[in-house]
């Protein structure tokens, strides 16, 4: 039985990897923290390994008291980080030195996977880039956020590192089930309100989370090492479409309003210091304003190339099944 260690794993996506993990027989190991809630995790065949990825000795300790067990992976995906943060050297602490203490972990106590699979964004790269019309392999990454410049050093590391067989993958806006941050979109329009940023429409490409974690499962399991690839549905929509994608899975009317970037970046000022004053982080920050107002469809031809793939979920069919969901657990 092939192992698998998912980190990240009570997440909104590692808990899809999880369960794909267990649907295709591996020994599962779901990489969590002491304070995770484990309430997508219930499955008994799951093994749990609590993580403190700032301790590095710890670290240590849980590779070398593995492989004394005789335990060792075939697979790990690193997929534990933070996509909104209060401060920005947080993003840097989780999704750089946190990944950076992890592979050198491994790599010390000789416990270097057959392939290591690195959850990174398409945000390492930033939205398309003036007089392109899609984001693509051959461009020099220019990230817009501090999110994006931690997934991108991160990427950097793995790919300095000698004898580190890598997958780098770089999704678009993930929704579906379980999800957050699409989540409050849903509730908006639930409530006949459906904002649209800017006073233009930019391109925008989703996936959804089954479609992506299909492209981890034959990413993992083909031959391929060493290569990085973005994902998206291959479509490209926008927030109009999403929204009235929504609405008409909620069955609901809206009234839409075009909120200018300015209010918005002063909205997103107050939001963050009034969150901050209780540690929490909210969804629209200055920073994911850089994003929103950009255009984020990226080449795929890689993906189609190396798994054949073709997403099963266009936006219609996985925001039914996501509204459903949302639904059936009272979250709308
Ligand atoms: N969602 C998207 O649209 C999207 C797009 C591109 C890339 N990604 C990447 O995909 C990965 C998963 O994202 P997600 O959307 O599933 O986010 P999520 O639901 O917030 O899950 C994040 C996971 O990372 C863990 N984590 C966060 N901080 C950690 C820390 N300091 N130490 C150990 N574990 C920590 C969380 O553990 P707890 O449960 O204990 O908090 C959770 O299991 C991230 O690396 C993200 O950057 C996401």
């Amino acid at each position: 039985m092939k192992k698998i260690l998912i980190t990240g794993a009570s997440g909104f996506i590692g808990s899809f990897m999880v369960e794909q993990a267990l649907n295709e027989g591996y020994e599962v190991y779901a990489g969590i923290r002491k304070t995770s809630n484990k309430k997508y995790l219930k499955d008994k065949r799951i093994k749990f390994i609590e993580f403190n990825f700032a301790d590095n000795k710890g670290l240590k300790k849980i590779f070398s008291d593995l492989k004394k067990q005789n335990i060792r992976f075939n697979y790990i995906i690193h997929n534990a980080g933070i996509t909104k943060a209060n401060k920005k050297q947080d993003y840097f602490t989780i999704n750089y030195q946190y990944t950076k203490n992890l592979i050198d972990a491994l790599i010390s106590t000789n416990s270097v996977p057959g392939k290591f699979l690195y959850m990174s964004s398409l945000a390492a790269y930033g939205p398309v880039q003036k007089g392109n019309n899609l984001i693509k392999l051959t461009d020099i990454p220019k990230p817009v956020t501090s999110y994006g410049e931690s997934k991108l050093k991160a990427e950097k590391y793995i790919t300095s590192q000698n004898n580190f067989p890598y997958i780098i993958i770089r999704p678009i806006g993930v929704y579906g089930p379980r999800e957050k941050d699409f989540y409050l979109y849903f509730k908006l329009i639930k409530k006949h309100l459906q904002p649209l940023i800017g006073f233009t429409t930019p391109n925008v490409s989703f996936i959804y989370v089954k479609d992506l974690v299909k492209i981890i499962f034959a990413a993992l399991e083909s031959n391929i090492t060493n290569k990085a690839y973005f994902v998206s549905d291959g479509v490209i929509s926008n927030s109009m479409i999403l929204g009235d994608t929504i609405k008409k899975h909620l069955n609901k009317k809206t009234i839409k309003i075009r909120i200018p970037i300015s209010l918005l970046k002063i909205a997103a000022f107050f939001l963050e210091l009034v969150f901050g004053l209780f540690g929490k982080t909210p969804t629209v920050n200055l920073e994911k304003i850089n994003e929103l107002k950009s255009s984020w469809v990226c080449d795929i031809k890689s993906l189609e190339h190396d798994f054949n793939f073709k997403a099963d979920y266009n936006l219609n069919k996985g925001i039914y099944e996501t509204a459903q969901w949302y639904k059936k657990e009272k979250w709308l």
